[in-house]
């Protein structure tokens, strides 16, 4: 048994914001054993070139685990190829009141609806401005405050990218979270198209300041109609996006509707979100080609998992709920399994 499969049951029994906060501080811990740190390993080599950058491997931490960018260093020590911090809005905010934060380990899912809390923009910026030389590709996941009325939405995400600009590797416009008012609509019509070309117009004059053009990926909901994302992909060509990540929680929880806090209010993540998540990927990849990388992010809790995004058509993947119910290990078995699958790519031995 693996010793995360030993302390689970232990951080199961606290509340799923005090075991998160102490398993951080565990990990910044580990950081400090420096040569001792009980998790450095030697990863396989999985280079890919995706947006421009090169991803020592494709296995990435999704948005919202670490939104303030205060543990990045222990996270990369896990073993991601890439980390993305965030969601950040310009100015600090609490978020939703608690209980927020719920688990329902019989679907191997979480429900959520933190609403953005975070230390805002200038916090963030001061720890990526300590960092030192990284091994690992670093994103930055933009988001609006929750006061700012929705016409100034825009104005938000701008202040974001102009700001981590010079610190990140790449930005993530998240249009998608399910927990602040408002934010989803900026995924349709004139609102999406207004907002992107706002943001490519504004990336061109930033390039030319900081002589690097900064690429801009776009994160979005899994409750979308065909017709929708159709739409969303013709947009995202005309504003030069870089990426999609497909995809942020669902609304719909009539797969956990009978469990215990089913029905609580939030975006739905984890292992009912999966198939739901994959289709994304798989109508956009149909749609797109290799026009428009594809990160897929959602329900994966195991390699397989992994590969089935791939077999979609993802060019990289994130992780969040799955690492809560099986750990880091989790990372290093996929990593094994697409190594296993790059050197054998027909399944023979
Ligand atoms: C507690 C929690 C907080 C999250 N916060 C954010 C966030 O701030 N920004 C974001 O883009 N996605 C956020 N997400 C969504 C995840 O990044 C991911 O898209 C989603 O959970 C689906 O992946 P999963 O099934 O592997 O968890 C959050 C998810 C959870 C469970």
């Amino acid at each position: 048994m693996d010793s995360y499969a030993l302390l689970r049951p232990l951080l199961f029994r606290l509340d799923p914001e005090t075991a998160h906060r102490w398993t951080l501080a565990a990990l910044d811990l580990t950081v400090k054993l420096g040569p001792f740190n009980p998790f450095k390993k030697h990863l396989p080599k999985l280079e890919t070139e995706v947006m421009g950058l090169r991803f020592p491997n494709p296995v990435g931490l999704a948005a919202g685990l670490d939104k303030n960018g205060d543990h990045i260093e222990g996270l990369a020590g896990l073993g991601f190829g890439f980390i993305e911090v965030g969601t950040v809005t310009p100015r600090p905010q609490p978020g939703n009141s608690k209980p927020r934060l719920f688990r329902l380990p019989e679907a191997e899912a979480l429900i959520n609806r933190m609403g953005f809390n975070n230390k805002g923009l200038a916090h963030l910026a001061g720890n990526l401005e300590r960092l030192g030389k990284r091994g690992y590709i670093l994103g930055v996941n933009l988001g609006k405050n929750k006061d700012t009325p929705q016409e100034k939405a825009v104005e938000d995400y701008l202040v974001g990218l102009e700001k981590v600009y010079p610190l990140a590797d790449y930005v993530t416009l998240n249009i998608s979270s399910p927990n602040t008012p408002g934010l989803r609509d900026l995924q349709h019509g004139k609102a999406l198209d207004s907002l992107l070309s706002r943001l490519d117009e504004t990336r061109e004059s930033l390039a030319q300041t900081h002589g690097r053009r900064l690429p801009i990926a776009v994160k979005i909901a899994p409750d979308l109609s065909p017709a929708q994302l159709e739409e969303q992909a013709q947009t995202f060509l005309r504003h030069h996006m870089d990426a999609v990540i497909a995809t942020n929680t669902t609304l719909d929880h009539s797969a956990v509707q009978n469990l215990p806090h089913g029905l609580e209010t939030g975006g739905l993540s984890g292992r009912p979100v999966f198939d739901q998540s994959t289709s994304v990927v798989r109508r956009l990849h149909n749609r797109l080609g290799n026009r428009l990388p594809i990160i897929a992010c959602g329900g994966i809790l195991t390699p397989e998992d992994a590969i089935a995004k791939f077999e979609a058509g993802a060019r990289l993947v994130q992780l969040y709920t799955g690492l809560i119910y099986h750990g880091s290990g989790l990372i290093d078995l996929t990593l094994d399994r697409l190594k296993k699958r790059q050197m054998h790519p027909t399944g023979e031995p």
